[in-house]
């Protein structure tokens, strides 16, 4: 097991865009374990490889279902609409409000670089366009509706 440091907002990599992954390599292998190790030690739900450094368009996800590795994704559909809370491991003590469609579909190169597709709707639908999303550059703070809460004031409440 080994654990890689997720970046945080205000470094410069986060706002970069990611190249395609053309092979898979030993190196990419290893980056992939890392960052499921990373994800589950962190409790998130999922990574995408600019979080830790590295501006590839590889994302990992695991919302309870499988673990999912997505090479190059693609969102081909998407559908309908969700408004809920939402935080990030590269914005840590941080949630907030974030409208995503309540259903996707990603096409991508899974581990063995065959081509894949994964649907998904509500907790899974909103992974996998915030990971995507990372790749592009892009973090979910861009996108809150209203103001952005810390993890306190949520447990305050509670
Ligand atoms: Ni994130």
């Amino acid at each position: 097991m080994a654990l890689r440091q997720i970046r945080t907002i205000g470094d410069d990599i986060l706002n970069k865009k990611c190249k395609d992954v053309k092979e898979m390599t030993p190196r990419i292998r290893e980056l992939i374990s890392d960052m499921f190790d990373t994800l589950y030690d962190s409790n998130g739900v999922g990574l995408a490889a600019p979080q830790v450094g590295i501006l590839k368009n590889i994302v990992v996800i695991d919302c309870g279902d499988d673990p999912h590795v997505l090479i190059n994704p693609k969102i081909v559909e998407t559908s309908g609409e969700q408004t809920g809370s939402e935080g990030c491991l590269s914005v840590p003590g941080k949630f907030g409000m974030v409208t995503r469609p309540n259903y996707a579909k990603v096409v991508f190169l899974d581990e063995n670089m065959q081509p894949s597709e994964l649907e998904g709707t509500e907790l899974l639908a909103r992974c996998i366009c915030h990971e995507v999303d990372h790749l592009e550059g892009h973090l979910y703070v861009e996108k809150v509706e209203g103001e952005l809460h810390d993890n306190d004031e949520l447990e305050e409440e509670e």
